[in-house]
């Protein structure tokens, strides 16, 4: 028999809707699902965050999840077979969460290691970033899970995001910022695409028909659905006449039927253009629906998942990204016979540190502190021993390990109240045990709550040494934390604004107090959905307040320590012991959304102290745990060094994978790590000025402006030590007069570990009076797992893509006549060999 949904006709479904059931359709009932409409038996679809792991549709009540690496450590693989599983792994997580749509890959630019989402995208580099993406969403749709790329396009910093003007060159928006996307367009096909929040050629990307219409449908040819991000609509006809389907999140801002019957009878709005609009999202809809009929019409239930296989899965990916960048005399990997006694010190090496901030943070199933990993994965006869040596949080750590319920269950107890318009509350609405100190309040409320309401949360809080601790509260809405019954903190009555829930929180207030170890303590916190009132008059007024935008509420607290103390006692034991592994680096705190880092170094007092350890010690080894560049000015002082991004839950074992030598490191660079801010390309113009970036460095993006102008990088784009030695011979061309080319080279391994050599290839472009960098990557190919004495060929293809640049007065891609550099070797600083291919008859294309 047919199924009413699945085998129905989507013109003929178009026909039956009433008005008021199209409007609906473009838009959301809530933050994580399409609209239903019962009454011709069409489901919902649900989406889910994305990239480094499927959150499922909650951030208040969060079923734990797999946290796969930060996309940054996604691309330092180079491996587009591996991440092609990791794009498997994540449908299988999102199906799981019952969700059939993941909102990733994100493909933007690191156009700036500042970037406050640089952790997010792949790479400096957009023929490395549009490869991985596709890759990701082969893998991901191979499984019927549809990607949503984002963010289309130039969402490349987060300085006011949803208004800035991103004021480029045609070059360089075609070269560098849509190319990934085009890549991942034409290897891959993504079913749905984001938005991004701000603008391009003026204006608000979600209502560019340039965009929408004209690169995306027209020259590429894409038929899936697009939507915002989340409140990226700003009106109501631009943006449906320029191409968005479906505005997020619900219930909708202007998809509302009185706003867009107003632009139907106006005829601002055609009703051909709804149907158009419907039709793609019931097409998109039952294409989900088919693909994934036990999901959408499953138990709609979100479950979690943590099998051995799905951790040795995610240890490797974590492995397999780490980039060892430093290793002076073989001082790793260490084994029994090099240390016995060995120190771990750092901010990072107790800390749950495994992704970045934003929509990408999930809670774990489960997580490998570097300090655990390193521990368990020691040789049994070394002695292991922990300094913090200094802290380096910008908010001090969340509490839920501390916290317990009233009935001794981990955790505390989230309380719903209503208040009525004297601002009484009502009896107890719902409640909820939560298993995390920061509480997002957004995608989720209970329901017959008032427009005002209150959550009073509660629960005993231990610590596990005498002495003052220091607690936290950071709000979206207004908030007092008392302690046994006393006002600890008060984040209600004056306020002072801070980066917090995207930009629309307060700083952090704190109160210093004593504990007893193992003494639990009462902790109440209780929150309201308003803002003060603005009219300066500071008193608790909960009528004349505003709702806040944004909701959450965020408790923290550590144990206060003598911060010169704390650095001595790290040195000291470092002086001691016969290797040093400090553990710094970033926190999801410093990279986040809504704001830009403010600077290269790293937060507290950690240059002062590796540089101090390394003093005493020659075998220190530093492990960086961030998304993207940080400054070392310690580099040339420690024997070891690993950027190891963030690693998702397995970050500890995949570290210590590499550190113990179990795991031979072959992760590369996919971005450059400057110097000084100074040298980053787009230092001088990385704000957003009068409503606009002014993207002046053009095309020399990353590595291409570090050697186009001679400046020497910390580290260079595609650079990665590994604990063998790999040489190339036998370059090759299948043909040297064609775009059409396959390059192969020999890879052999000249040490005595088995292990793995990225080959990267970077073309030159013949001189015809037309700016281009000196060298593009174009190419690359992994060689896996080569045997000492082994002899691997690696072949890489090229295509037009490879010798092609935009030529904004023909408003075409176009390959000119002339000799063309083939460059190939292990990073953008080593390239051994060159060829030359000579096209003799140039030519002009678009599209794909
Ligand atoms: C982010 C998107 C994300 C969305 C939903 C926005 O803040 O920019 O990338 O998918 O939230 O969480």
């Amino acid at each position: 028999m047919a199924h009413p949904f699945l085998d129905a006709d989507i013109a003929d479904l178009v026909q039956k809707l009433r008005i008021d059931e199209k409007i609906s359709l473009l838009g959301a009932p809530n933050w994580w699902n399409t609209t239903a409409i019962e009454r011709l038996k069409i489901p919902p679809v649900r989406m889910s965050d994305g990239p480094n792991g499927v959150r499922g549709s909650s951030h208040f009540v969060a079923i734990p999840a797999q946290c796969l690496p930060c996309s940054t450590s996604l691309a330092a693989t180079f491996d587009t077979e591996l991440i092609y599983d990791a794009g498997i792994f994540l449908a299988q997580e999102a199906k799981i969460k019952s969700s059939v749509i993941l909102l990733a890959p994100t493909c933007n630019i690191q156009r700036s290691p500042l970037g406050g989402r640089a952790f997010e995208s792949f790479s400096e580099d957009p023929h490395l970033s549009g490869m991985m993406a596709s890759a990701y969403v082969n893998g991901l749709q191979s499984e019927g899970v549809a990607a949503t790329i984002k963010h289309f396009v130039a969402n490349d910093q987060e300085h006011e995001r949803t208004a800035a003007d991103s004021v480029m060159s045609d070059r360089a928006l075609r070269e560098i910022y849509l190319y990934p996307f085009m890549l991942a367009q034409k290897h891959a096909q993504p079913w749905a695409y984001m938005t991004s929040y701000g603008r391009v050629r003026g204006l608000h990307c979600s209502e560019n028909r340039q965009l929408l219409q004209g690169i995306l449908r027209n020259e590429w040819d894409f038929d899936g659905i697009v939507i915002s991000d989340w409140f990226g609509t700003y009106g109501v006809d631009e943006a449906i006449n320029a191409g968005l389907d479906l505005e997020m999140p619900g219930p909708p801002r202007w998809r509302t039927q009185p706003l867009v019957s107003h632009c139907l009878t106006s005829q601002k709005v055609l009703p051909r253009v709804i149907d158009e609009r419907v039709t793609t999202l019931l097409r998109f809809v039952q294409h989900q629906a088919r693909r994934n009929p036990d999901v959408v019409y499953g138990d709609g239930k979100e479950r979690s998942r943590d099998s051995p296989e799905a951790r040795t899965f995610c240890r490797k990916l974590a492995a397999d990204g780490i980039v060892l960048l430093k290793n002076q005399g073989h001082l790793l990997p260490l084994s029994a016979e090099n240390v016995k006694h060995l120190a771990i010190i750092g901010p990072n090496a107790k800390s749950s540190v495994i992704s970045g901030g934003g929509s990408a943070q999930l809670k774990a199933t489960y997580v490998v502190t570097p300090y655990a990993g390193i521990t368990a994965g020691a040789p049994s006869d070394v002695v292991v021993d922990y300094e913090v040596g200094c802290y380096a949080h910008k908010y001090l750590p969340t509490l839920e390990a501390n916290l317990e319920t009233s009935t001794s269950e981990s955790g505390w107890l989230c309380t719903f109240y209503s208040c009525d318009e004297q601002g009484k509350l009502t009896e107890p609405i719902a409640d909820f045990i939560l298993r995390d100190t920061r509480v997002k309040l957004n995608d989720f409320l209970p329901a017959g709550l008032s427009s005002t309401w209150m959550i009073k949360l509660t629960g005993k809080l231990t610590m596990d040494k005498t002495g003052p601790y220091d607690l936290g509260l950071t709000v979206a809405g207004r908030a007092k934390l008392w302690v046994n019954g006393k006002l600890a903190i008060d984040n209600w009555t004056k306020q002072t604004p801070g980066d917090f829930f995207y930009g629309q929180g307060t700083i952090e207030e704190k109160a210093t107090l004593d504990f007893e170890a193992g003494v639990g303590v009462d902790i109440l916190v209780e929150y309201i959905n308003t803002s003060p009132p603005k009219n300066g008059d500071e008193e608790d007024d909960m009528r004349s307040s505003q709702p806040a935008l944004m909701r959450g509420v965020r408790l923290g607290g550590c144990e206060r320590i003598d911060p010169d103390k704390a650095i001595d006692s790290a040195v000291s034991l470092a002086s001691k012991v016969d290797a040093v592994v400090f553990f710094g680096g970033l926190t999801p705190e410093w990279e986040s959304e809504g704001f830009d880092r403010p600077t290269l170094q790293l937060p507290g007092r950690q240059d002062e102290i590796i540089t101090r350890i390394a003093e005493v010690n020659p075998n220190v080894i530093v492990c960086i745990q961030a998304g993207s560049a940080v400054s070392m000015p310690w580099a040339d002082k420690v024997g070891g060094l690993l950027q190891s991004w963030y690693s998702g839950n397995e970050a500890g074992n995949a570290i210590a994978d590499i550190v113990f030598g179990k795991v031979n490191p072959s992760g590369r660079l996919p971005l450059t790590l400057p110097v000084r801010l100074e040298d980053v390309p787009s230092f001088l113009n990385r704000h957003s000025e009068y409503g606009k970036i002014h993207y002046r460095e053009d095309l020399f993006v990353g590595y291409k402006h570090y050697q186009a102008v001679g400046i020497q990088a910390q580290f260079p784009f595609g650079f990665g030590l590994s604990y063998t030695e790999f040489s190339m011979s036998n370059l090759s061309l299948s043909a040297a007069t064609d775009v059409d080319v396959k390059v192969s080279v020999d890879v052999k391994n000249v040490g005595n570990k088995a292990g793995s050599q990225v080959v990267q290839l970077y073309v030159s472009y013949p001189d015809i009076g037309i700016t281009q960098p000196p060298f593009q990557l174009r190419g690359f190919a992994k060689a896996r797992n080569i045997l000492p004495g082994s002899t691997r060929t690696v072949q890489i293809s090229l295509n037009k893509y490879a010798f092609s640049f935009w030529d904004p007065s023909v408003n075409s891609w176009r390959v000119s006549v002339g000799k063309y550099g083939l460059h190939v070797g292990s990073s953008s600083e080593q390239l051994d060999f060159k060829v030359i291919v000579t096209v003799k008859k140039g030519f002009l294309w678009n599209g794909l």
